[in-house]
């Protein structure tokens, strides 16, 4: 199948773009940069040189692919217009070219909210933090879409795991430079994670059962609160402190960010496995601490696209 992929050069879109191409799809890369070009074709993809915000920059090689997955991500100010442009962009695409086609959106768990009492389901009631306050619309516009030849699918991963990029990531970055992790309300709260493979492999699956119109959620099901994740980091790496980082001060170095990292989130990930076959399979980060920090070590001394 010939796919288009926004994001291929990032944290997730690279793993999805290698096991995509293992599978034997033709992945039709998108990235800003040109002199990532070189890279991605030597990856066996097939770069496109185009912009989110600028539709007409990818629409042509989009129209051409029989299904679109989107994992482009600007951060920034102008997030929520840019990934709603490139949306309905990539929506017309797929209904313009009058045949089957599947489209894949990323959203996050975060739209969810804290979970309170019980792990949270796909029929849970949204309460997004202001960060992706904006995103319950553009999945509700994905879902909207299907029909007339489109399945529309909304994918919500938890914080992903694995690998150089992501939180945990960062969290090596910051106890292999400084020695130290902070953690905004010491840690006491649970994020909802998945393991970045695993994460892919719910991708494939619903690439290849193409649901109608659907959102899954991907995440390993585990509780385990930040603050023991960051301590068995620091055990692997041989040392370092878990500090609290008082919330006001969190806020001026991150912004409403911080709404987002001091979710306590549960969240199930039955149904993709009912409906999908899918099957996570690595444990929680803080029982693997060992191989994340392998891994993390090996990446970040490799060239990389992004
Ligand atoms: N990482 C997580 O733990 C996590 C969890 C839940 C949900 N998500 C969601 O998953 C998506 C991907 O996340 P990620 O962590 O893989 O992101 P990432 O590593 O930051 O990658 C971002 C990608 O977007 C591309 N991009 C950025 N601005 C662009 C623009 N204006 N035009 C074209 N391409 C652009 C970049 O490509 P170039 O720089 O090559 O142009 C890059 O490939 C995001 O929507 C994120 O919110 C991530």
């Amino acid at each position: 199948m010939r796919i288009f992929l926004t994001g291929a050069t990032g944290y997730i879109g690279s793993a999805l773009a290698r096991r995509l191409r293992a599978g034997g799809h033709e992945v039709v890369a998108l990235t800003r940069d040109a002199a990532k070009m070189t890279r991605l074709r030597e990856r066996g993809l097939h770069p496109v040189v185009g912009d989110l915000s600028q539709p007409d920059s990818w629409r042509r090689e989009a129209e051409g692919c029989e299904a679109l997955i989107h994992l482009g991500f600007e951060f920034g100010k102008r997030a929520a217009e840019i990934d709603r442009g490139a949306v309905e962009g990539m929506l017309r695409s797929a209904k313009s070219a009058g045949a089957p086609r599947l489209f894949i959106y990323t959203s996050g768990v975060w739209v969810l909210g804290d979970s309170r009492d019980r792990p949270l389901d796909e029929e849970a009631p949204l309460a997004p933090p202001e960060i992706v306050g904006w995103r319950p619309a553009i999945e509700k516009t994905v879902l909207a879409a299907a029909g007339d030849g489109l399945s529309a699918a909304v994918v919500r991963p938890g914080c992903v795991y694995g690998g150089r990029g992501g939180l945990y990531g960062m969290m090596f970055q910051s106890l292999l430079t400084d020695r130290k992790i902070r953690l905004v309300k010491n840690g006491s709260n649970c994020w909802a994670s998945v393991y970045l493979d695993d994460l892919v492999e719910l991708y494939r699956l619903v690439l290849e059962r193409r649901p109608q119109r659907s959102i899954y959620h991907a995440t390993n099901g585990a509780a385990e609160t930040v603050r023991k994740v960051a301590e068995a980091f620091v055990e692997a790496a041989g040392g370092g402190e878990v500090l609290d980082w008082p919330i006001e001060e969190a806020r001026r170095a991150l912004g409403p960010m911080v709404d987002a990292l001091t979710l306590d989130q549960r969240v199930s990930s039955e149904k993709a496995k009912w409906e999908l076959g899918w099957q996570p399979k690595m444990a929680p980060a803080a029982k693997c601490a060992e191989a994340l920090l392998a891994q993390w070590e090996a990446e970040v001394s490799l060239p990389s696209v992004s």
